[in-house]
């Protein structure tokens, strides 16, 4: 298959462009788009068999559930059972933007989009090509992130081609997203809500609106044992080729930490890399020395995150040492993506002196 690369300019000739990228979502086809948060692999939320050209296009285990996309508060309640109170208050407050809200799916919704689950999640993302898409192609995209399984999610939509060329119709280039990290989910079917992924929306602002709200233990405490809710959370995630862990422990230990290890690595031969902040990356001494932005900035970390991540496996960077980053507000979002990347491998500093 061909891949249709088409750049979106914002001009009167992105109509064109929009109505092919419906056309082919109509007739079953998969056309990858920016949101705010990570670049969509977007398929027609309500036909089963879009659906499964979107997991074999991601090489995706199809238990794993897609998140349907809508570009208006009205069209909610036509794809679920109910809308409850609490979920009027965060798309009052969230929509549209970066918070994915999990409710009763409806008939409608096949079992193809949610994994075979009869609850649906639902985002209605503010990036205006992601709206006006979703609109010109019938109101339901059911759209995962657009890279292949395991991957970090596509920043960029050349990073969606690295991953996808000749396996889906189209690519919208909207380039490079605002936010870089996927969307925060809420689960409002259990007793009490629920976040089942950290994102941009943190629990503070969320309690703000609802209340009490609580967070998955598998986010709070990796090695629970606990299976989480979002089935997607299972999966190794986000990583690189390169083999990454984490270093953590004070500056100066972390510092000469990773520079040794980074020797006796390089000493075998192997090219390796360091991902540090602005303060810290002139103290490195490796192949690859990134920065991602300063310490105390949550939003350029999560933005440049997993950008970094594929530039490693574009140099073919074979270890990584990250340092570790604050887990406060939009931090949380940042280290359960950076753990789930290093598959948990964490080096204290402290711990190995003795
Ligand atoms: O920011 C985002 O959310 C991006 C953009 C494209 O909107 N999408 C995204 O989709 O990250 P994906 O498929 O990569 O991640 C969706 C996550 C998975 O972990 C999946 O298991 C979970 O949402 N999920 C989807 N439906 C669910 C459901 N009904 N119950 C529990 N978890 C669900
Ligand atoms: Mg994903």
């Amino acid at each position: 298959m061909e891949t249709i690369h088409a750049v979106i300019h914002g001009m009167e000739s992105d109509r064109a462009v929009l109505r092919e990228a419906a056309r082919i979502i109509r007739q079953g086809g998969l056309v990858a788009f920016p949101t705010e948060t990570v670049y969509g692999l977007g398929g027609d939320a309500l036909n089963p068999a879009s659906s499964k050209k979107i997991y074999a296009a991601k090489g995706r285990p199809s238990d794993n559930p897609l998140i349907v996309h809508i570009c208006r508060l009205a069209d909610l309640e036509m794809i679920v059972e109910e809308v409850p109170e609490a979920a009027k208050k965060l798309a009052g407050a969230f929509w549209p933007g970066p918070l994915t809200i999990i409710l009763k799916k409806k008939g409608i919704v096949p079992y193809e989009t949610t994994g075979g689950l009869e609850t649906v999640a639902v985002r209605l993302p503010s990036h205006p090509v992601a709206r006006a898409f979703i609109e010109a192609a019938g109101g339901f995209i059911a759209a995962p992130s657009a890279n292949a399984s395991g991957k970090p999610s596509p920043t960029l939509a050349s990073y969606v081609a690295q991953d996808l060329d000749g396996k889906i119709e189209m690519i919208l280039d909207g380039g490079e997203v605002g936010i870089g990290l996927e969307s925060t989910i809420i689960d409002l079917t259990g007793e009490a809500p629920a976040i089942l992924r950290p994102g941009y929306v943190t629990a503070e602002m969320a309690r703000e609106v609802l209340g009490h709200v609580e967070i998955d233990r598998t986010i709070l405490d990796a090695d629970s044992g606990v299976k989480p809710k979002a089935p997607g959370m299972k999966y190794r995630h986000y990583a690189p080729s390169g083999e990454l862990s984490i270093v953590e422990g004070k500056r100066e230990d972390v510092i000469e930490t990773i520079n040794r290890m980074c020797a006796e690595a390089g000493g075998n031969g192997l090219k390796t890399g360091v991902i540090g902040t602005d303060e810290t990356v002139a103290g490195y001494d490796a192949d690859s020395v990134k920065s991602v932005g300063k310490r105390e900035d949550e939003e350029a970390i999560a933005h440049s995150l997993y950008r970094i991540l594929r530039e490693f496996d574009d140099e073919e960077v074979a270890v990584i040492y990250s340092e570790s980053f604050s887990s406060n507000g939009m931090g949380q979002a940042i280290m359960n993506r950076l753990l789930k990347a290093a598959g948990h491998r964490i080096i204290e500093t402290g711990k190995e002196r003795l």
